[in-house]
Order: C-alpha cells, then structure tokens, then sequence
C-alpha cells in the first residue's frame, strides 16, 4: 500500500518535470513510438538545445533558417539523408532554402547524425 502511494507520487513529480520539456517541443508530447522509444531522438532535440539550433530555427515558423517540419518534409524519411544533413549541419552552408547563410556548427559528426534524425523525425 505503501508502496503504491510513493510510486503514483514518484510518477507525479516525474510528471511535473517534464512540462517544460513539451510545452518547448510539443513533437515530443506527441504519443509516437518513434519518439518515446528511441533515446536517439531526445538526445537529438537536447543537442539542439545546448548548440542554439532554436536561435535561428524553430519547430513550425520561418526564423532565419527553415522551420524543422518543413525540412523534414522536404528530405523525408530516407536514411540517406541523414548523413547528408549532418554534414550540412555540421559545415553550415546556404542556397538550398535561401542565400542566407548558416554558419558551420561546433558539434561531432555523432551529434550532427543525432540532431538530422531527430529533425526528419518531425516530418511524421
Ligand atoms: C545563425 C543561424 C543558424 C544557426 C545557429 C543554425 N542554423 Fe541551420 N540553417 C540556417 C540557415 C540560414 C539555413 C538555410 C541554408 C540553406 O539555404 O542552404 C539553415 C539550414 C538548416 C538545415 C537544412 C539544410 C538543408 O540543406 O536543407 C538544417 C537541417 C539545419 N539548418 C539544422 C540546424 C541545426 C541542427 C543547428 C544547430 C546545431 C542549426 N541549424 C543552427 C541558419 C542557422
């Protein structure tokens, strides 16, 4: 019984912690088993968030850079896109989506793969 009590609590506060988390990244609220299952993908959207992706790009809206979903939706679900956005990512580059320029990014080849994935993820 006790133990029952101190669990839902448990479950509560974990809970709580993570509101912040969805309400910034409301793909990763989304019940997909692709983003629940696979720590990849979170890892992907904290790297962004640690690297200051967000300052010139977001989810849904033109920023500087392109919205996520529509780069997503532009490349979809081909893994061999992958390596080819990670090391755009990685290099920078322009005149896919413009002829503004996004500056090479200080990350590894690892994180640029994991932030690609979890980007073409958003197309789904
Ligand atoms: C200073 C602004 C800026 C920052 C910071 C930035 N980007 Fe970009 N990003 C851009 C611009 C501008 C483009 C469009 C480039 C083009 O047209 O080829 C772009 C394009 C992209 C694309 C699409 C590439 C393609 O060839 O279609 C991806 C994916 C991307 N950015 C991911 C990221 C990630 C992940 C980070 C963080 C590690 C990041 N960006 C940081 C400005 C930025």
């Amino acid at each position: 019984m006790n133990f029952n009590v101190s669990l839902s609590a448990r479950h509560i506060l974990i809970g709580i912690a993570l509101i912040p988390a969805l309400v910034s990244f409301p793909a990763l609220a989304s019940p997909s088993p692709q983003v629940c299952d696979s720590h990849g993908l979170v890892r992907g959207a904290e790297i962004a968030m640690e690297n200051l992706c967000f300052g010139c790009h977001t989810l849904s809206r033109e920023r500087i850079g392109p919205p996520y979903q529509k780069v997503a939706a532009r490349y979809g679900q081909d893994p061999k896109e992958v390596s080819v956005l990670a090391a755009k990512i990685k290099n920078g580059g322009s005149g896919v989506w413009g002829s503004v320029v996004m500056p090479p990014n200080p990350i590894s080849t690892a994180e640029a793969e994991a932030l690609a994935r979890w980007i073409l993820s958003l197309g789904q």
